[in-house]
């Protein structure tokens, strides 16, 4: 099974002009990127993902602000990340169900292996658990 993992973007520049950093197929990214999608203005108060993706792969950055993402997988175990870093990404694999908590000033940039599709979503927790029991 395809382990969640955190990547390094390098960072181009230096501190006088800034940083440039590249998400590119096959160098960091593990897929081809179909879709690319933001979220933000997101409170702090609320939490968003609860859902798993059955085939969809993703990477996130906080290019903005800070993440915590707390991913659970088929087996049941879990891991929390933080990001706070542009330079940082989350490779999140199909199958996991992944828990996002934004600082109120984050921006997270989701890099997607499918185009949108809701059949692809595991929206209840039940269904996820009840794919888990089917697999020990
Ligand atoms: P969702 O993936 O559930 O976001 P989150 O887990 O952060 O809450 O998407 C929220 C809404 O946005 C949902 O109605 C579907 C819609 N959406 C699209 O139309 N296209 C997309 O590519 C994404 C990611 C979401």
């Amino acid at each position: 099974m395809n382990e969640p993992r955190l990547i390094e973007f390098d960072k181009i520049g230096d501190e006088e002009v800034g940083y440039i950093s590249v998400a590119q197929y096959e160098k960091n990214i593990p897929f081809s990127i179909q879709r690319v999608y933001w979220v933000y203005n997101t409170p702090e108060e609320v939490q968003r993902g609860n859902h798993a993706h059955k085939t969809c792969q993703q990477v996130i950055v906080a290019v903005k602000g800070t993440l915590e993402v707390i991913l659970e997988n088929l087996e049941g175990r879990e891991c929390v990340f933080r990001l706070d870093t542009p330079d940082k990404g989350l490779f999140i694999p199909e199958m996991h169900w992944r828990k996002i908590n934004f600082s109120s000033d984050a921006i997270c940039v989701c890099l997607a292996s499918s185009r949108y599709d809701e059949v692809d979503y595991i929206r209840a927790y039940e269904d996820f658990q009840a794919l888990k029991k089917t697999r020990t």
